[in-house]
């Protein structure tokens, strides 16, 4: 999995833009909002990637803020140091299931597109919640599976025929076969929020987007 990532570091971005039509940056943007993060806040971004997410927790916290963006690929973390020019910052390997954070050490946690990668999804949550303070967010943002026509259909021949087929152009099939199968495993929107609630997380709430195929879930630390 992680030879995987280092392999697709250099095209992700453009593969991204290309899938969804440029549409991620928006995606990104509502889960950033969804943190809830203040000037001088803290924030870690999990399975950053590419660091966009992160960069966008990084506009909200200011300079007197702190965002880690962590990840297990060092090939992602290289294109996401690039990317970051001003240092805004601080990007650290790190593997998901096992977060070298001190509990309640951020104020939010976020994960883009990369929770339906976690091999222990409630474990990856559990440590999400855990280096969160009380009254903090945890907010997850993944492809989901649309349940109703036209969108299931539309979806069904993007995901198991176009993306395949563009992966093949950019020489990684492997990779672009993955990713279908991979959101198909995924829970639902209701399972991945009991997951959420399970980690000991208040006030649970999902917002589904694009026609039903991007799920944004937050919720809250407990007191
Ligand atoms: C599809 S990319 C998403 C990247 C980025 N968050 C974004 O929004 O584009 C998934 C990322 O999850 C990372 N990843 C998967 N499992 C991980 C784990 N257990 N620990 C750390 N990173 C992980 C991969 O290395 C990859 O960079």
């Amino acid at each position: 999995m992680r030879a995987m990532f280092d392999r697709i570091a250099g095209v992700y971005d453009v593969m991204n833009s290309v899938m969804t039509a440029g549409l991620h940056h928006r995606w990104r943007e509502r889960a950033a909002d969804l943190a809830q993060l203040g000037p001088g806040g803290r924030a870690l971004d999990v399975a950053t990637g590419t660091g966009d997410l992160a960069l966008a927790l990084a506009e909200r916290v200011g300079p007197d803020g702190a965002v880690v963006g962590c990840d297990f690929s060092e090939g992602m973390l290289a294109r996401a140091r690039d990317k970051d020019a001003s240092g805004r910052v601080a990007w650290e390997w790190a593997d998901a299931l096992a977060l070298p954070y001190p509990d309640a050490a951020f104020d939010a946690a976020t994960v883009g597109f990369g929770a339906r990668n976690f091999s222990d999804l409630e474990r990856g949550i559990a440590e999400m919640a855990r280096v969160v303070r009380p009254g903090g967010r945890v907010v997850v943002l993944e492809i989901t599976t649309p349940q109703k026509p036209p969108l299931s259909t539309f979806f069904a021949v993007w995901f198991d025929r176009v993306v395949p087929a563009i992966g093949r152009l950019a020489g990684d099939p492997d990779a672009y076969s993955y990713l279908p199968s991979s959101v198909r495993r995924f829970p639902g929107p209701e399972g991945l929020a009991a997951v959420l609630a399970g980690a000991g997380l208040v006030d649970v709430r999902w917002i589904l987007t694009a026609g039903g195929i991007i799920a944004l879930h937050a919720g809250t630390v407990a007191a």
